[in-house]
């Protein structure tokens, strides 16, 4: 059963899901603050039970303390990064395979090989910008959860995880800096969703938004950048952040496969909508409109089109190749009706939902395995 109107304006600020006009209204207008405060509303809870009674957390969390590495001497920063030539190459990963001749009657049509450059660039700096925001805000959710998880095991992992994040801020900022020249302001979209997810007094809230929807959706973004470019620094450093992604996502699943069982089904309908709201700001964000405005595009003309490009949608639709099966493992997608597997149905993403979860698989992306794209 599709949702009503009414349902949908409560859930993301829109009745219907493609309304471009509503999509474009939300944006950054405080793009020059430094700062940006939101209300943790949590209880910090201390535990005295100290027995690690969560085996797979506690197998987890010895994975984390010998999986670290070292940001300033694991990785090649000396590498120099040319980005017209990087741009041309790799294409495919970061004009997130647009279709130029799909543009007709637009100012984009009329686009030569140096504005397709120009756009190449800004979306660069602009996709790995969004990441760096996404990862300061994994790096709050984890300290969060740190003082809010009433269990041991999860508390010591989760500590491991805070210090994951921190590297992973350092990385992208560093090569936003030194490489790209700098980047942008965090995306409304996201922030939106940041917000949501910090703001939750629940503590398994903090996790459902930011280990399974937000990591998740990273972890298939970075996978398939890894894939596809040649650069050598940025693919290092992808490799590592994702070898460190893969155990936060597995921590999200571990954790709430056990807290999910339990909880009636009018809690787990909080969770399934809570997930398909994640859900749908995260493919607003994609839309990447500040980038269309810097070219001096109107958004309004261009934004029905990206959102109908035929490789575009193939783009969009690997986002969710994580969250998908995932959220079937957390037993979100059939509770209730199958209340969030309609809602995957109408986003197009639901064919995902029997790839490998993530409870696991975060073996095979440890520092020394070979992966799947590596072939
Ligand atoms: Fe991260
Ligand atoms: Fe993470």
């Amino acid at each position: 059963m599709s949702i009503t109107e009414h349902e949908s304006q409560d859930l993301i600020g829109r009745g219907e899901l493609n309304d471009v006009e509503a999509i474009l209204a939300v944006t950054n207008t405080d793009v020059d603050a430094v700062q940006h405060i939101v209300k943790d509303n949590a209880d910090a809870i201390f535990t005295w039970d100290y027995t690690l009674s969560r085996p797979a957390l506690r197998k987890l969390y010895e994975k984390a303390k010998t999986g670290q590495w070292n940001a300033t001497t694991d990785l090649p920063w000396d590498t120099d990064v040319d980005l017209e030539e990087t741009v041309t190459a790799d294409q495919v990963a970061f004009s997130a395979g647009l279709t130029p001749n799909h543009y007709d009657g637009t100012v984009v049509a009329k686009w030569g090989d140096k504005e397709w450059m120009e756009f190449g660039i800004e979306q660069r700096r602009w996709s790995l910008s969004q990441f760096l925001h996404g990862e300061q805000g994994a790096l709050l959710c984890t300290a969060k959860i740190t003082e809010t998880v009433p269990w041991y095991d999860a508390k010591l992992y989760a500590s491991t995880q805070v210090v994951d994040e921190a590297r992973h801020v350092e990385v992208f900022a560093r090569y936003l800096e030194e490489k790209l020249g700098g980047g942008y302001q965090i995306n409304a979209h996201l922030r939106m969703l940041l917000d949501d997810i910090v703001n939750d007094s629940r503590w398994d809230m903090t996790y459902l938004g930011m280990q399974v929807m937000v990591e998740g959706l990273a972890l298939a973004a970075f996978g398939y950048m890894y894939q596809f470019t040649g650069e050598p620094l940025l693919k290092q450093l992808l490799r590592y952040v994702m070898s460190d992604e893969a155990r936060h996502v597995a921590f999200g699943v571990l954790s709430l496969q056990e807290v999910y069982k339990e909880m009636s089904d009018a809690e787990i309908k909080e969770r399934q909508e809570f997930a398909y709201e994640a859900s749908v700001r995260m493919r607003d964000r994609f839309i990447s409109q500040e980038v269309w405005n810097r070219m001096g595009v109107n958004t309004r003309d261009v934004v029905p089109l990206v959102l109908r490009d035929p490789t575009r949608a193939v783009f969009q639709q690997m986002l969710f190749a994580k969250i998908v099966p995932n959220c079937k493992k957390l037993g979100l997608l059939d509770r209730n009706d199958s209340w969030l597997r309609r809602r995957y149905e109408e986003m197009g993403v639901i064919q995902f939902e029997n790839m490998d979860d993530t409870g696991e698989e975060y073996i095979k992306f440890e520092l020394g395995e070979k992966l799947e794209s590596d072939a």
